[in-house]
């Protein structure tokens, strides 16, 4: 074996060497990024006096879907910030039991009509706001039984559908 031959072989033997310690690529994963979706509407809070401002629109809409409360015991004003009269896009805000559907409960209310669509007495309802028009407002305080997911809605006909969210005591 003359000294090229010899290196030859030296180089072929380390090459071998080297791709046997190859590990093989890693596959690359690509992880999903979880996307964070935005809330649909923000979530309330009482303000600095206490009160829960909770507002209805023309659009038939609440300003919020998800309200947070500290204590049983809650203050809630409900602002109609529309221009319509309340036999064709009347408000109320409905407090329920905790695991009640609202829109089945709603088919109570409809029956309701005469009381402004709010049964009196229900068994399921724990407080409830006039029904209210455009510009107008009502102011309620109640309290609730302990901490839980208190499901709310208006239960202007038709309304469940769009206007409903969860009052959630801490
Ligand atoms: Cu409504």
């Amino acid at each position: 074996m003359n000294f090229r031959t010899a290196l030859l072989a030296f180089s072929l033997a380390t090459a071998a060497t080297a791709c046997g310690e190859d590990a093989p690529a890693p596959e690359k994963k690509v992880e999903a990024k979880p996307e964070k979706k935005a809330e649909a509407k923000p979530e309330k809070k009482a303000d600095a006096e206490g009160v829960i401002r909770l507002e209805a629109s023309d659009m038939m809409k609440f300003n919020a879907d998800r309200i947070e409360v500290e204590g049983t015991k809650v203050k809630l004003e409900l602002k109609h910030t529309g221009k319509m009269d309340k036999k064709a896009m009347g408000h109320n805000f409905v407090l329920l039991k905790p695991g009640t559907d609202p829109a089945v409960w709603s088919g109570k209310a409809i029956a309701a009509a005469a009381t402004d669509y709010v049964p009196a007495g229900d068994a399921e309802m724990i407080a409830a706001t006039k029904l209210i028009g455009g510009g107008e407002s009502d102011t309620i305080e109640f309290e609730v039984p302990g901490p839980g997911e208190y499901p709310f809605l208006c239960s202007f006909p038709g309304h469940v559908a769009m206007m409903k969210g969860v009052l959630v005591v801490k």
